[in-house]
């Protein structure tokens, strides 16, 4: 089969077209043929994950986790899909990825293609979505039927790919009143377009911005962005309150929780991909994707999708998500 390689880590420039063998199944697996795939900053930090030029373990190694297509084949302890079915699905960082025409992936945390969305839709979805849900149901405890409807949450990074899902999780799921960062006209834009009550800018101090627009403090925070803002989290929670991150690094370390301490705060993290990897009920995230691919279908919820391009032009793809800047989601049409 036909797929995007690496043999060295590097640029984008070291991302290829190759013939590889299709991947073997296991029992659990779906062979999908791939129709689209989305990338993802993940996408970026693994092809660049070593040395440049310096071989990758796994080569030729295929990136890329989010995807959209058809079953084309079944493991034999595969109950939940047939062949024919269309499905999407964010897989698992420890198998080879979607950049291919046929992928692996278990059908435990694959999910029902929302029927209404074009593949490239469907394709711009999982990843955040899990993300962003697991995050905010999960991890902040949200309740997914309103109970909380009210409560104020601050998304910061609103306007890239996983913050525009969240805000609409945060708003249109569970009610709450969302106030997000972003620092720039065109992400503040995406917002308020994805539902947020409020927009304040990252690149600003946060308290005296809340404080502008009457807030003492906030009872949730979900955040996409560098731990080097933690301390700046901790001012603005409310008493009891609740934060999210979902990235860690070398800051994961140092981090400070001091201020938590008097307010009776918590903070935790949310890795989607957890699940997967250390095998943790992984049949969950089927379901969350069945659930937002209903929500996308009744349009509770709208596709982050923002550009689509040919699979031909990843390198530009990984080249436009390095800006840090990206609005929504970018997809690529498996084509040609
Ligand atoms: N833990 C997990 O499971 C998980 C899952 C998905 C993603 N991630 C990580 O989460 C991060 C965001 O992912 P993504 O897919 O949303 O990326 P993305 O689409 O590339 O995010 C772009 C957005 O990030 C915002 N941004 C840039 N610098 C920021 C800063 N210092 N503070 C706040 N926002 C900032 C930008 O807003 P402006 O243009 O307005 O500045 C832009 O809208 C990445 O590092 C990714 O690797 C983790």
């Amino acid at each position: 089969m036909t797929a995007i390689v690496q043999e060295v880590y590097g640029g984008p420039e070291v991302l290829h077209f190759a013939q590889v063998p299709r991947p073997a199944l296991r029992p659990q697996d779906l062979l999908v043929r791939v129709r689209a795939i989305a990338v993802n900053p993940v996408d970026t930090k693994v092809r660049a994950g070593g040395p440049a030029n310096t071989p990758v373990p796994d080569a030729p190694k295929i990136l890329g986790w989010d995807g959209a297509g058809i079953v084309a084949a079944v493991g034999p302890e595969v109950d939940r899909f047939q062949v024919g079915d269309e499905v999407y699905f964010a897989g698992d960082i420890t198998r080879a990825g979607c950049y291919a025409e046929y992928v692996a992936v278990d059908e435990r945390i694959v999910g029902h293609k929302p029927q209404t969305l074009s593949f490239e839709a469907a394709a711009a979805m999982p990843l955040t979505s899990l993300t962003a849900w697991e995050g905010i149901i999960e991890t902040l405890g949200v309740d997914e039927g309103g109970r909380d409807a009210g409560r104020s949450i601050l998304i910061v990074g609103g306007g890239g790919g996983v913050g525009s899902i969240a805000i609409q999780i945060a708003k249109r799921v569970c009610r709450l009143h969302v106030v997000a960062t972003a620092s720039r006209p065109e992400s503040q834009a995406q917002c308020r377009k994805m539902g947020a009550d409020q927009v304040i800018d990252h690149s600003q101090r946060l308290r005296p911005q809340l404080q502008e627009l009457g807030y003492t403090g906030v009872d949730y925070i979900f955040s996409t962005a560098p731990l080097g803002n933690f301390p700046q989290l901790v001012e603005v929670l409310n008493p009891l309150g609740k934060i999210c991150l979902i990235l860690g690094g070398p800051e994961a370390k140092a981090l400070d929780v001091s201020g938590l301490v008097p307010i009776r705060g918590s903070v935790a993290w949310e890795l989607m991909f957890t699940r997967p990897r250390l095998n943790v009920e992984p049949e969950k995230q089927g379901a969350i994707l069945n659930r937002v691919a209903e929500l996308l279908d009744d349009q509770t919820l709208e596709s982050t999708l923002s550009a689509v391009l040919s699979w031909r032009d990843i390198q530009e793809a990984h080249r436009m998500l390095e800006t840090g800047h990206t609005i929504g989601k970018i997809a690529l049409r498996v084509d040609g």
